[in-house]
């Protein structure tokens, strides 16, 4: 298969970020609950284990190419996608607010279309960015600060002239939120195929129905609870 070469195994991929250390050997991330985090810092927390071999698989298995997620968290999702766009010669656009870091209370900002962040020096990003350092995937990943859904437009089209073919939900976890996160995304995906990942897809959190109506199809839960955390997948396809 082309790109064989830059193949990995998205387990141990995973199990590597643990041991990160800072300059005074202290390791930088920790596990919670099957979830990273980032060390003493309760949230935000990454996707599982099962999940970013899960993200890495389907962007290599399907030969995706462009890609987008809302939101970067502190770059686990991002590096799992990106290590597949490493392989595809793709690129993934990624956009946090970095307010869950700072507040640490998700019900705080859920649906705070006024909240604004600007924070360059948030724990996330620069997280974000080392992980891709040290995974060397940054020719494979930008990592844009923005607001969803008030900076989608923008920070899209910042990186990619070619419609979506990956797409990656992991923001705000409201019913609404999910919706508004979704709906800005829908001019961009590529009318002929785009893979849509969907974190916590719990029934007290998302609109299920409302959500498979814009998106014209099902959505299959991929990796239920354990193992994933309700990780969900439709292949939106309208043409
Ligand atoms: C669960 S974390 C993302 C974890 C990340 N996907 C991973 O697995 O590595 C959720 C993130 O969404 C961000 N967020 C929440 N609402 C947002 C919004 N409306 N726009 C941009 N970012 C948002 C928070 O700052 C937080 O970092």
């Amino acid at each position: 298969m082309e790109n064989e070469e830059v193949r990995i195994d998205p387990d141990a991929m995973y199990g590597n970020i643990f041991h990160i250390k800072d300059d005074e050997s202290k390791n930088l991330y920790e596990e919670q609950t099957g979830h990273i985090r980032m060390a003493g810092c309760p949230f935000p927390l990454s996707i599982k284990k099962a999940e970013f071999a899960y993200i890495y698989n389907l962007i290599v298995e399907h030969n995706l190419r462009t890609g987008y997620e809302c939101a970067t968290g502190f770059g686990v999702s991002g590096l799992a996608a990106a290590l597949g766009f490493k392989h595809t010669k793709g690129k993934l656009v990624s956009m946090d607010a970095y307010i869950e870091e700072e507040l640490q209370d998700a019900s705080k900002y859920l649906d705070d279309d006024t909240f604004i962040r600007t924070l360059l020096d948030s724990k996330g990003y620069k997280s974000a960015k080392l992980l891709s350092e040290t995974f060397e995937t940054q020719p494979y990943v930008e990592f844009k600060i923005g607001w969803s859904p008030k900076d989608v437009s923008t920070v899209i089209e910042s990186e990619h002239s070619e419609p979506l073919d990956y797409v990656f939900i992991d923001g705000g976890h409201s019913k609404s939120q999910i919706i508004k996160d979704t709906t800005a995304v829908l001019p961009y995906l590529n009318p002929s195929g785009c893979y849509m990942v969907f974190h916590d897809l719990w029934d007290s959190l998302v609109d299920k129905t409302k959500l498979e109506e814009l998106l014209h199809g099902e959505i299959s839960i991929v990796l239920p609870f354990p193992e994933g955390e309700n990780l969900g997948m439709i292949h939106y396809k309208i043409a």
